[in-house]
């Protein structure tokens, strides 16, 4: 792979990837990809190799005949119920030809498929492509992390709720329910 030949403003259109799971032999990779999208504060081999025994089988890859592109690195947490994707990337080379929300639609799939009720994850508030992928998937704010990478280095937390059982997918979204009757009770008057 030639690291020059990054294309931001591709003209013309690329197949999509191929999404696949992930192997040890790859983390290499994703960690020279987490530095191009993170710089120092991407996770190390060491770290995702840490990650990679309890949660690998939840990771996903994205790639085609010249490599491997993108990646998404999902953790369990002690609630089976909740999982993380602690680190997610396509690199500039493949960016904006809509890898990265097929790689987001493969991702909550994987982690619906293993029973997770609720998805999270962290976001630089000032990511704007970032956020606006996730919101497009029904990502909502939901807090903040006050200085997690230090001093002024906050990050937005987001979260994504998923139906308990179902046939569930992203097309079908539930809708955020508008119904003021749904906040009256009985007696006639209004919950708090
Ligand atoms: C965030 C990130 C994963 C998005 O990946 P991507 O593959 O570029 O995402 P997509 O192509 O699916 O969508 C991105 C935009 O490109 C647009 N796009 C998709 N195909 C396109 C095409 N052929 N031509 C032009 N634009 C296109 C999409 O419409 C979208 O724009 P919009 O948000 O205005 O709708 C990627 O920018 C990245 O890795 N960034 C660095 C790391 C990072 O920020 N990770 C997330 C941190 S939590």
């Amino acid at each position: 792979m030639d690291e020059d030949s990054w294309r931001r403003d591709f003209v013309g259109d690329l197949p999509p990837p191929r999404l696949r799971g992930v192997k040890k032999d790859d983390l290499p990779r994703i960690a020279e990809l987490e530095k191009t999208a993170f710089g120092p504060k991407g996770l190390s081999r060491n770290g995702l190799d840490v990650m990679f025994d309890p949660s690998g089988e939840l990771w996903i890859l994205a790639e085609d005949d010249e490599g491997i592109w993108g990646y998404s690195v999902n953790l369990r947490t002690a609630d089976s119920t909740v999982g993380w994707i602690a680190g997610m990337a396509i690199h500039p080379a493949r960016q904006r030809h809509g890898w990265g929300q097929l790689l987001l639609r493969a991702t909550i799939d994987r982690l619906h498929d293993y029973d997770m009720k609720v998805i999270r994850l962290l976001v630089k508030p000032t990511n704007k492509l970032a956020r606006r992928l996730y919101e497009n998937s029904g990502f909502i704010d939901t807090g903040e992390r006050v200085d997690h990478f230090g001093p002024g280095q906050s990050r937005m937390v987001m979260s994504l709720l998923l139906p308990t059982r179902g046939d569930w997918h992203q097309e079908h979204l539930p809708e955020v329910p508008v119904d003021p009757d749904a906040f009256t009770v009985t007696d006639g008057t209004t919950s708090e």
